[in-house]
């Protein structure tokens, strides 16, 4: 028997201890209100995430204490600082040590690492890394025109950047999905691509007639966005995959749709489709391609092999992949000793 040929492989998350340089959610704004702490599973270890009791921004820090190791998320938000429940220890949001329980000095380089983070789309984000290599997406309409659903599912047994390649995988829309592209398109014919993002147009009609006219994109290698129209009225989604340790995330999915599009009246349009209406629907659609995928995605053991001249994007995002940027969770800064 012939060993299965393979290309050169992907780098799985985690290899060598090092994870994409990308944004990656956390949880969602709701489950962070002003003066709350939450401990999150990131990147094979753990962060504290935190909101000051004047409800300013989240704060990601490394998840335990620099004395002796307490897990922070057990601790308490005072004022807007973030205090270590076994003996006092006071940490800002910048990860710096400010007092000690007892109120003997700081000792100079007790301090925690401070992930960049952001918070838009109802999520709070955190960058692997010192500084973020490029921004969480935006959405092209304005949050207070946007109507967002949100949809978290359980843990997953995938790295959120094999996720991300079934946007490349044009001919999985045909054959997995069953779609039809526009006459003339082939998607691998119009790939774009910065160091850190990847995406193209994508026109097709599902197997029950329904239109999509799209621009799909991959940031980092943990995030996808689609914006564009579902017969004819906007929507877009994002899924935002967590890594949280080698070949493990949970995804984040966002439905949006601009409230009351074009002023259409219901008593005037019978096709017309209420706001709430239209997220449904559109969230029917969305559902139904990730009921498609889940089987496949689920099980399997992915390898770069034999590709095809449709696999030409695909072939691009691999690539993208392998020279993608890493590093270790907290830039080698949280202690290795460190619990998780
Ligand atoms: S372990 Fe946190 S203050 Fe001692
Ligand atoms: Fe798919």
């Amino acid at each position: 028997m012939s060993a299965r040929p393979v290309g050169r492989p992907v780098p799985a998350e985690g290899l060598d201890g090092t994870y994409s340089q990308s944004w990656f959610p956390l949880c969602l704004s709701t489950e962070l209100p002003p003066g709350q702490v939450l401990g999150v599973d990131f990147l094979g270890g753990r962060v504290a995430v935190f909101r000051g009791a004047a409800g300013g921004p989240a704060r990601v820090v490394s998840g335990y204490c620099a004395h002796l190791g307490a897990d922070l998320s057990v601790g308490h938000v005072e004022g807007e600082h973030l205090r270590c429940r076994y003996h006092g220890w006071r940490y800002d949001g910048s990860g710096a040590c400010t007092s000690t329980g007892t109120g003997e000095p700081v000792p100079p380089r007790a301090r925690l690492f401070s992930f960049p983070s952001r918070e838009s789309h109802g999520i709070v984000w955190a960058f692997n890394g010192r500084r973020p290599l490029f921004d969480v997406p935006g959405l092209p309409v304005p949050p207070d025109e946007l109507l967002l659903r949100h949809t978290v599912l359980d843990e997953a047994p995938v790295d959120p950047w094999l996720v991300a390649a079934q946007t490349m995988d044009v001919q999985h829309f045909l054959l997995q999905h069953g779609f039809a592209l526009d006459d003339g398109d082939d998607p691998n014919d119009a790939v774009t691509a910065t160091a850190h993002s990847m995406g193209y147009p994508l026109r097709l009609t599902t197997p029950d007639g329904q239109r999509l006219d799209l621009r799909v994109e991959i940031h980092g290698t943990s995030v996808f966005r689609q914006t564009g129209t579902l017969d004819g009225r906007w929507f877009c989604w994002l899924t935002a995959l967590r890594s949280i340790r080698p070949g493990v995330s949970r995804p984040y999915f966002v439905l949006g749709a601009r409230r009351a599009e074009g002023g259409a009246d219901p008593a005037a349009d019978e096709a017309f489709l209420d706001d709430e209406a239209f997220l449904d629907r559109a969230m029917g659609v969305m559902m139904g391609m990730l009921a498609d995928d889940a089987p496949v995605l689920l099980t399997l053991h992915f390898r770069p092999g034999l590709l095809t001249r449709s696999d030409r994007a695909l072939g691009r995002y691999l690539e993208y992949l392998r020279r993608y940027p890493r590093a270790d969770p907290g830039c080698g800064e949280i202690s290795r000793d460190a619990p998780g």
